[in-house]
């Protein structure tokens, strides 16, 4: 008789953000003239930028003539769309990456959840308290989780590492050895940065213990303190010890254009053997590669034009994020984040837990925001707000929460 994969019955509830849009839908349906301004998800609100759609709209015009259509890409990625980022991402950097260890995808969501699958089934992983759902779920469903506490919402075979205002949101190395260790910085949820010098003690660690850190550079665009790290191979001896995830959603608007790349150096090892091949024929295999038309895309944001207006548009979410943390701090709220990261990370008033606030928020201002407790328990009384809104939105949303 067939039966499903077990590991899956173990996830509890939805996904977090599935709740949260069931909530605000339920409330939307009931009070149709309530006028919600949403600051929850993640995602973009400015139109992609002009370098980008005249790419798309070449693109589109060589798939309508036979002697410059494409079929399937490349499995790895177009040349072309490796060379930009192996050039402007990480040889401008000083990180010695070259075009054959970049892996280009749909996203950075896909690469970081199914990473796991090329490691070992019994490898303990280590996340930060909070953290991006992704990284632990995928791992639940891969059995490599053990069983879920309700109380506590955390699982048995996890290292967790809080992060909370006491460590200023970095986390402190395990006392437990893990063999993955998930790192995303400039962080989500908690909009904070790290600095190189912190990144540096992580790198030493996993090669002191053997162990590889995924990190998750999806909002590298919106660092703005120049001795902050843009990528983990900045810091010496990553190679030897790092993959690095990357996306065009959050710098270039890409999220329903889907693209984004995995760096593994050709070096990197684990237990002796290359991790590159190990990718690379999961990729060949499950993947049949990003389309023409989005690569060519994603290799204008590298123009001299694309690279100005994404600037500018980041810079623009920015100033988003400047407005709400400082309106906030204003309203006398405990406010992190906001400064290399487009989250705002504030604790909720008054003790409330962060589903109370949300709801609170919800019903009394029309505003949505993101629990803090739904990315983890040392996220509870912390609540997420996004810049990733309309400027105009985000003065709305403050004078509602200045009025609560
Ligand atoms: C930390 C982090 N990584 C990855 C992603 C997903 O990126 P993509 O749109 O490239 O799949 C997100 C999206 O919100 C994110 O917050």
């Amino acid at each position: 008789m067939v039966t499903v994969n077990e590991n899956y019955l173990k996830l509890p509830g939805n996904y977090l953000f599935s709740t949260i849009a069931k909530k605000v839908n339920e409330y939307a349906s009931n009070n149709p003239d309530a006028n919600i301004i949403r600051l929850g998800i993640g995602d973009v609100t400015e139109p992609i930028i002009p370098s980008v759609i005249e790419a798309l709209h070449k693109a589109v015009d060589e798939m309508a003539v036979k002697e410059t259509f494409r079929g399937y890409a490349p499995d790895l990625g177009y040349d072309f769309l490796r060379n930009a980022i192996s050039e402007n991402d990480y040889k401008s950097r000083g990180c010695d990456i070259n075009p054959d260890e970049i892996f280009v995808s749909d996203g950075a969501k896909s690469d970081c959840s199914n990473i796991q699958e090329i490691f070992g089934a019994d490898s303990k992983i280590a996340v930060c308290d909070p953290v991006y759902p992704v990284y632990v779920d995928s791992n639940v469903m891969a059995g490599r989780t053990g069983t879920y506490n309700p109380d506590t919402t955390m699982w048995s075979n996890v290292i967790y590492m809080p992060c909370t205002s006491d460590n200023n949101f970095t986390p402190e190395l395990p006392k437990e050895t893990p063999d993955l260790i998930y790192l995303c910085y400039p962080n989500n949820p908690t909009g904070t940065g790290i600095s190189k010098e912190n990144l540096q003690k992580w790198v030493d660690y996993a090669l002191k213990v053997g162990a590889i850190i995924l990190y998750d550079a999806a909002y590298e665009a919106y660092i703005t303190d120049a001795t902050m790290p843009h990528s983990i191979y900045e810091c010496e001896g990553a190679l030897d010890c790092a993959i690095e995830f990357r996306s065009f959603s959050k710098n270039a608007g890409f999220t329903g254009m889907r693209l984004g790349f995995t760096v593994i150096p050709k070096r990197l090892k684990a237990s002796g053997e290359a991790v590159h091949p190990l990718w690379a024929r999961r990729h060949g295999t499950k993947y049949n590669g990003a389309p023409y038309i989005v690569q060519r895309a994603g290799e204008a944001v590298y123009s001299e034009s694309g690279k100005a207006e994404i600037k500018a548009q980041v810079a623009k979410y920015m100033s988003n994020a400047t407005y709400l943390r400082n309106e906030l701090i204003a309203a006398g709220y405990e406010v992190y984040g906001g400064v290399n990261a487009p989250y705002i990370w504030m604790k909720t008033p008054d003790g409330l837990g962060s589903w109370e606030f949300f709801d609170l928020l919800l019903k009394t201002a029309n505003v949505v925001g993101t629990p803090g407790v739904g990315f983890g328990p040392s996220g509870e009384n912390y609540f997420r707000l996004t810049a990733f809104g309309t400027y105009e939105n985000s003065v709305e949303a403050i004078k509602r929460i200045k009025n609560l």
